[in-house]
């Protein structure tokens, strides 16, 4: 049994308000000294950023991160941190924003390439101060210790876990999550989803992180098809900016399993969109791990509502897989990865990459190369 190590960022700030909250905190920390403020043209266009940037703080600003960022943008966005000499950072977006920063953060402080961090606690230094405000109820970027680079070359994304990537401040204000399209609302709740019900039933599942996890699949099963029919419920939002954040705190603890570790192909290779790689895979892949958490996904099943009063553990573990089935296909998560344009040759040439991938190891049952080949298959 390895130890369990809880983690997570210092200050969390979540609710209406938290964004005005962290500039106080900010400017207490800083006062008006450089700092880089880092998103994606979306949260400009939607005019989110402008509550900082017309704020108090002195930021400069770099708003083209790329979805599945890569190490191009990571350059692109390290010479402009240089240039401004800044002294700490925000980012804010979804996972995508707020990976980069950490990559920033990383390299701030360590020689690069950001290549040399792939794997489990490889960063040296501290690097500098990182606030990172989440716009999306999905990654939990704002709270874990991981960040998911995609090398331009190679075209592997490297997975960077490190204590030190974690950012010092996580802010859930759900004010910047009403204008999300509904698209992409399904596709990251069911991300949330997946780091809850991957952390419940992972082999470093705690007692603690079981409750939260639960809860959190409780919330999203709840909440996500209210918040994608309207994106403007504002109750909705918060539950799910909730469910998501408690799933962060659970699976940077726990660890996840092979739902992810067979969705990160798709994304470097294809450039698909993590959450949605990671809904096509979830029920799939939770019917492989069931027989060996029967008890964990029978409770999986009550907490998506199902009335399981009636049934053996057997029956609601299996109630279990047809509820997370019917929640995809509610929210409009695409049938299998065929309606991507991804074909049998793509998925066979991802299996090596996702049996390397540090996720793997948290899976309840280690897979065979060719028990991932036909999980694969099936996802098409
Ligand atoms: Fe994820």
């Amino acid at each position: 049994m390895s130890v369990f190590k809880l983690a997570f960022p210092k200050i969390n700030l979540a609710g209406f308000g938290a964004i005005e909250e962290l500039i106080s905190v900010i400017s207490a920390n800083h006062g008006d000294a450089q700092g880089l403020l880092i998103c994606d043209p979306a949260m400009m266009k939607l005019g989110f950023a402008n509550k900082l940037l017309e704020s108090k703080l002195n930021l400069a600003l770099f708003d083209q991160v790329k979805p599945n960022p890569d190490t191009n943008t990571v350059k692109e966005v390290l010479a402009c941190f240089d240039a401004y000499q800044a002294q700490y950072l925000i980012g804010f977006g979804g996972g995508s924003a707020i990976d980069t920063s950490k990559a920033i953060r990383i390299l701030s402080k360590n020689e690069g390439p950001i290549a040399r961090f792939n794997g489990v606690d490889k960063v040296e230094q501290l690097g500098c101060p990182l606030y990172a405000i989440n716009t999306t109820a999905g990654t939990a970027a704002e709270v874990t210790s991981n960040a998911v680079i995609t090398d331009t070359e190679t075209h592997v994304k490297h997975v960077i876990i490190s204590d030190k990537i974690i950012p010092d401040v996580s802010v859930n204000d759900p004010s910047v999550m009403l204008g999300i399209p509904a698209d992409v609302t399904a596709a990251t709740g069911i991300d949330a989803l997946t780091h809850a019900i991957e952390s419940y039933v992972s082999v470093g599942a705690h007692a603690l992180t079981d409750y939260i996890s639960l809860e959190s699949i409780r919330l999203i099963a709840k909440y996500l098809p209210q918040a994608v029919d309207n994106g403007k419920d504002e109750l909705a939002r918060e539950k799910m900016a909730q469910g998501q954040f408690i799933a962060g705190l659970s699976f940077n603890s726990a660890g996840l399993g092979m739902v992810h570790a067979m969705a990160h192909p798709g994304g470097a290779h294809k450039d698909l969109p993590h959450g949605v790689c990671n809904a096509i895979l979830l029920p799939i892949v939770c019917e492989f791990n069931r027989p060996y958490r029967v008890e964990k996904f029978a409770k999986v099943a009550a907490a998506m509502g199902v009335d399981t009063s009636a049934m053996s553990d057997e029956q609601a573990s299996v109630a279990a897989i047809d509820a997370i089935n019917a929640l995809n296909k509610r929210v409009g998560i695409p049938a299998g990865f065929g309606e991507l344009g991804v074909t049998e040759a793509d998925v066979r040439s991802w299996v090596d990459d996702a049996l390397a991938d540090p996720c793997a190891g948290g899976n309840p049952h280690p897979m065979t190369h060719d028990q991932v080949t036909q999980l694969y298959l099936k996802s098409l």
